[in-house]
């Protein structure tokens, strides 16, 4: 019989009730502990979702010793320190994203998982939905042809908080690094490596920048042209062009979703999904799977594509002029 795995989940915020309700999907998945700066906090989410140890720190909640893995769910800033703190006490980290404020600290994050042998994943969790697997197998499968060209967006228009996560300086705020890594994602994904890449930002009140605009070469020859912005309500789609046809990723792309697989003459197949969550257990299914199998890290979305994924992050940052508080970026 294959074993249960005790979750915890570190910082009771938006994304962890999200991830607790998906956990639920699986069967061998327990919800164990929540940990919160909070114990107030942390009890009212540990009574929402049945979990049975509700801790009101960080430190009291990683010595545990029952928990097998955790969940990092709390904001950018975090994810370099509370990964640490994970690692250290010898937890297997499955961490939001982005995996941390910049390449350095992230590669700082990756030594020490790999030095101690544990498991370490960026919660990158669109590479596990259905939709993005149903992409890459119609891409495989030649259904467009040579893929030239992906144009990806996330532009969204959320409501206006100065102190909020999105808009805060102090709390990593911006649109690249929490919508931006989409698009970033998708084209490194299905562009391959990024050849040379150009950017340009504005930016808000806060000082934060509130639009992206990136366009890039990747090492095959394919182009990508990628948008993100937190100011306008704009498209959230993808389209992969191929020699053959496209396929659009529908709205909310980067979520479960729909696709459309268009041929040259734009006769369409509309692909639907039946989904049971939010599409957050894909992401944790894998994780137990590569713990079932004494993994250290995920072949789906492993810490080289990572690491990519957060160079050209910071890539982008240099290009558009996009800079943090020094002491969020330190190692
Ligand atoms: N994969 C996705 O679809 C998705 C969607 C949304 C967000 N995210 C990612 O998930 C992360 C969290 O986003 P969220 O929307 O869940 O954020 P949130 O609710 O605003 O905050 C998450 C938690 O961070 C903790 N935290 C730790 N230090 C903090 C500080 N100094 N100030 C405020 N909070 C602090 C808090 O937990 P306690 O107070 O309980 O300790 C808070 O509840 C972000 O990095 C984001 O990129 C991913």
């Amino acid at each position: 019989m294959k074993k249960k795995y005790n979750w915890g989940i570190l910082g009771a915020g938006n994304i962890a009730r999200k991830f607790a309700s998906d956990l639920k999907l699986l069967p061998a998945a327990k919800l164990y502990a929540v940990g919160s700066r909070s114990l107030e906090r942390a009890e009212s989410f540990a009574s929402e979702f049945s979990v049975q140890k509700a801790y009101g720190t960080y430190e009291d909640f990683i010595s545990d010793p029952e928990i097998d893995i955790v969940y990092i769910a709390s904001r950018h800033i975090g994810h370099y320190p509370d990964t640490l703190l994970c690692l250290n006490h010898g937890k297997p980290v499955l961490c939001e994203k982005p995996i941390a404020m910049n390449r350095h600290q992230f590669r700082k994050m990756r030594a020490l998982a790999e030095s101690k042998r544990l498991f370490f994943m960026e919660a990158l969790w669109t590479r596990f939905i259905p939709s993005f697997l149903k992409t890459m197998e119609l891409i495989r499968d030649g259904a467009i042809g040579e893929v030239r060209l992906i144009e990806s967006d996330f532009c969204f228009c959320p409501p206006y908080q100065e102190e909020g996560r999105l808009f805060n300086p102090e709390l990593g705020g911006g649109t690249l690094l929490d919508v931006g890594i989409y698009p970033l994602f998708i084209a490194l994904e299905l562009g391959g490596d990024i050849k040379e890449i150009q950017a340009m930002a504005n930016f808000g009140k806060t000082g934060v920048d509130t639009m992206c605009h990136m366009l890039a070469r990747h090492t095959g020859g394919v182009m990508s042209v990628l948008s993100c912005s937190i100011v306008n309500q704009g498209n959230v789609e993808t389209i992969v062009q191929g020699t053959k046809g496209r396929i659009r990723l529908n709205k909310w792309w980067h979520t479960p979703t729909s696709i459309d697989l268009i041929d040259a003459n734009d006769r369409v197949e509309h692909i639907e999904f039946d989904e049971p969550g939010f599409g957050y257990q894909y992401e944790a299914q894998e994780v137990m799977d590569c713990l079932d199998q004494n993994l250290i890290q995920s072949s789906k979305f492993s810490l080289a594509q990572s690491d990519r994924l957060i160079t050209a992050l910071d890539r982008v940052r240099e290009l558009a002029g996009i800079k943090y508080p020094q002491r969020l970026e330190k190692v």
